[in-house]
């Protein structure tokens, strides 16, 4: 099927080399020209695992291809997916200006009858604004909209594309459950699940998954203030907590908590159109108000475990949102640099992937060639993002090389009882 990607960022390529590697005639395109041209030369413009691979291996094959013009894209396409941003505004409401642009650039572009996806994390009713956009600008053809959105996890994007626990459709005519059917045909022949809804519930189910699993980290997290003062657990406790399959063990990770291009936008835009609809939802504000603690939480503990931070030296262990990527957008690890750097700490940070993306980010901040490096002269260190490396760490080469033996877990990653004894003061 000839299907048309417009933006070409983390959702977009991924559907683009995915969609390409099930078979399909994909054609990407993009408002960033540059970025184009770097993807036709078969170069990614972020780190995701596979991801390179599948792009050139789509590109040689000829199955997958990206323009510049959108009229090139859109030429015979049967379906077009929009997969551009969703930033938040002022006020954390989603801008769905370049959701809207894409719309008027599908209408102005389409050569034939098309559907058109959206992939984007987008309110409920964004459907509506699309028909309207859509229709106005090209009354003489069919649209017939779709909400497909993605569940994709950065760092595993390719994985989770390729094998989803489940493949959302809503639609509003027999035709467009047809064309995803079609589209998704080679996965739902290996035994994927494909759930069908109307427009709303697929729009609404993104946001209520999203704001679900924040939900759960911040619980943790709370957990997580009462068990320290209390002398209790956290993991332990979190591994009981999953042993119960109501409850289940993922996202129950106590540390700095969530950070990343979606849970922080999704969750203040999912409160924002609560309200617009008339509905309260302080729920979603308070697993914020948490999240935001747990940075504060990890900066006074160095600062408890330092005294003055004028002068001191503090090792950051990843600055990653999370492992196996090189995103920093909303990176805990970024809110614990500044606010040392407030202080006046010095801030030296390491990341097997993202530590240009910091530095690009936060001028001040030293950047490190390992752990090792960056822990050199150290009083502390934090760790930030529980990549594995990080796990594997010569722990005596480590006290030797630091200042201070000090280690502040952010992730609770390391065994207390072997931080101890290798002789660290050691703060979970
Ligand atoms: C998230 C969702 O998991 C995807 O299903 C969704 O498609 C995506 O948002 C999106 O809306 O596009 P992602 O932001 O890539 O994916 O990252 P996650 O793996 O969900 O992690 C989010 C944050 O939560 C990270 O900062 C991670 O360190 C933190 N986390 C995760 C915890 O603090 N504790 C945990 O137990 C789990």
């Amino acid at each position: 099927m000839k299907v048309a990607v417009i933006g070409t960022g983390h959702v977009g390529l991924v559907t683009c080399a995915t969609l390409a590697d099930a078979g399909h005639e994909v054609t990407g395109t993009d408002a960033d020209g540059e970025k184009i041209v770097r993807l036709i030369r078969g170069e990614t413009p972020f780190f995701e695992p596979g991801l390179q691979d599948l792009v050139r291996r789509g590109l040689e094959e000829g199955g997958l291809s990206f323009s510049t013009d959108p009229a090139e894209a859109l030429a015979r396409a049967k379906v077009a997916f929009i997969c551009v941003g969703t930033p938040p505004r002022a006020d954390g409401e989603a801008n769905l200006l370049a959701v809207e642009r894409s719309a008027t650039d599908v209408a102005r572009h389409a050569t034939n009858d098309i559907v058109v996806a959206e992939k984007s994390t987008v309110p409920v009713g964004t459907a509506g604004w699309l028909r309207l956009t859509l229709t106005r600008e090209r009354p003489d053809l069919r649209f017939e909209i779709v909400s497909n959105p993605e569940f994709l996890r950065e760092g595993k994007a390719i994985q989770d594309a390729l094998e989803p626990d489940r493949i959302l459709v809503g639609a509003e005519s027999p035709e467009g459950f047809a064309a995803m059917r079609e589209l998704y045909r080679p996965w739902t022949e290996r035994g994927c699940a494909m759930v069908e809804t109307d427009l709303a519930t697929a729009e609404l189910a993104k946001h209520a998954c999203n704001a679900f699993l924040a939900m759960k980290i911040s619980y943790i997290n709370a957990v997580g203030q009462v068990a320290e003062r209390s002398g209790a657990d956290i993991v332990a406790i979190a591994d009981v907590m999953g042993a119960d399959p109501r409850i289940g063990r993922a996202f129950l990770n106590a540390g700095l908590g969530y950070g990343g291009s979606c849970f922080p936008k999704d969750l203040v835009a999912f409160e924002r159109l609560a309200e617009k609809l008339g509905v309260e939802v302080p729920l979603l504000r308070e697993i914020a108000r948490i999240n935001d603690e747990a940075v504060a939480g990890a900066v006074s503990k160095v600062q408890q475990a330092l005294w003055n931070l004028e002068g001191k030296r503090v090792a950051l262990f990843g600055l990653a949102f999370k492992p196996d990527t090189d995103d920093v957008r909303f990176s805990p690890a970024l809110g614990v640099a500044r606010a040392l750097i407030e202080a006046g700490a010095e801030v030296v940070g390491y990341d097997p992937q993202a530590s240009e993306n910091a530095k690009a980010e936060i001028a001040e901040l030293e950047t490190a060639g390992d752990a090792y490096a960056a822990a050199a002269g150290a009083h502390c260190v934090v760790l930030c993002t529980d990549w594995p490396e990080f796990g594997n760490l010569d722990l005596v080469r480590l006290k030797e090389t630091m200042a201070y033996a000090l280690v502040v877990d952010g992730r609770n990653l390391f065994d207390p009882e072997e931080m101890r004894r290798a002789g660290f003061g050691y703060y979970p």
